[in-house]
């Protein structure tokens, strides 16, 4: 509900932080333009990922004990990027959406370069900070040119496909999870549009769906990067004064059969602790939180999907999309999984 000094809609221009009154730059109005919903609050996922939260969120997922899912993927690619390398012939541009720190995606990018010279494009909100880790990969691998696109997936999905050269694209870290859940057939649909048959799409899925490792995935050790680093990074974008200590940190487990195409999903969000108002001074606004309102981290129900088999190679038909390969751990709840072109698209329902 909004505070009584000024509207939740700010009057703003929203070219850019020159123009606009209100100082906020135009690729931020999405973010004011969803956290101040009365219906459904929620931040974009790619706000959370600033260079400090990507940072912190590299070194986590590197070193929790109970987040296990980058070393699960990480071990599905160490035994088999070579046979994922095999999939596309020389020489190859390899793309990489949400690169963050292509920490995995090294794998990919040793076995690629034992056979042919490899550009690597890696995807990114979080600009500034796959710029830095590119300019490390060049260091690092001679031979190797990385050419960092800060933006959008699709938008760079379209930036790649108009490249010449055949495309290996990898979408790791069940980050397609992380897409909303009523946009994922749309999205799988075009990038299988924008592929040519000899391209191949390698997709890093979650499969755990087990409650209690999922919360303890997802507890505590999430809160300076999704709670403290989020509304810092609030607090200096939009001039506010959300004190962090007054919003608790959520996770809940929602569970679809197995037998339909919905996957199951984890939900995660900020709600209030108690009623209270921030202040907005870049935005002329207050915002006023009932008690355990809520902040979704995400525009759809979902902030992080858990396929099965089935559920996976139905989405991928359904987008267009021939299962090539697949490879799993040991524990047989993570998927690689390498599609191909396949047909027509079909047309998104
Ligand atoms: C879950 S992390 C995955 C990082 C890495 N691929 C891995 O597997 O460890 C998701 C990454 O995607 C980026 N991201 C989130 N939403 C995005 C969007 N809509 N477009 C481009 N990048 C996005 C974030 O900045 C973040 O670096």
């Amino acid at each position: 509900m909004m505070g009584s000094r000024a509207s939740e809609t700010p009057a703003t221009t929203g070219s850019d932080d020159v123009t606009s009154p209100y100082h906020v730059p135009a690729e931020l109005m999405p973010v004011v333009t969803s956290l101040t919903s009365p219906e459904r609050r929620y931040l974009p996922l790619w706000y959370l990922y600033d260079t400090r939260g990507s940072e912190l969120c590299e070194e986590m997922i590197q070193t929790s004990k109970s987040y296990k899912l980058w070393k699960h993927e990480y071990s599905i690619l160490q035994t088999h990027a070579d046979d994922i390398a095999s999939k596309v012939s020389s020489p190859a541009v390899l793309v990489d959406l949400g690169s963050a720190a292509s920490s995995k995606t090294r794998l990919i990018i040793e076995a690629m370069l034992k056979r042919h010279a490899v550009t690597f494009v890696p995807v990114d909100t979080a600009k500034e900070f796959i710029e830095t880790c590119g300019r490390q990969l060049e260091r690092d691998y001679p031979g190797l040119t990385v050419e960092p696109f800060g933006g959008f997936y699709m938008d760079g999905v379209r930036h790649s496909a108009a490249r010449s050269g055949i495309k290996l694209l990898l979408f790791l870290g069940s980050s397609l999870g992380n897409v909303s859940i009523r946009e994922q057939l749309k999205m799988l649909q075009e990038i299988r549009a924008q592929l040519t048959d000899q391209d191949r799409f390698i997709l890093g899925v979650d499969m755990n769906t087990d409650r209690e490792t999922l919360s303890q995935a997802y507890g505590d050790q999430w809160i300076p990067i999704w709670r403290d680093n989020l509304i810092s990074r609030l607090n200096m974008d939009f001039g506010g004064d959300m004190n962090h200590e007054m919003f608790a940190f959520n996770f809940d487990f929602v569970e679809n059969s197995a037998d339909g195409d919905t996957p199951s999903y984890v939900q995660l969000s900020l709600s209030s602790s108690g009623k209270q108002r921030v202040h907005f001074e870049k935005l002329g606004i207050d915002i006023d939180f009932r008690d355990d309102e809520r902040i979704h981290f995400n525009e759809g129900p979902n902030t992080s999907c858990k396929w099965n088999m089935k559920q996976l190679h139905s989405l991928a038909e359904r987008s267009g999309f021939a299962v090539d390969a697949q490879w799993t751990n040991d524990e047989d709840n993570y998927c690689v999984i390498c599609l191909a072109p396949a047909g027509v698209s079909k047309p998104t329902v």
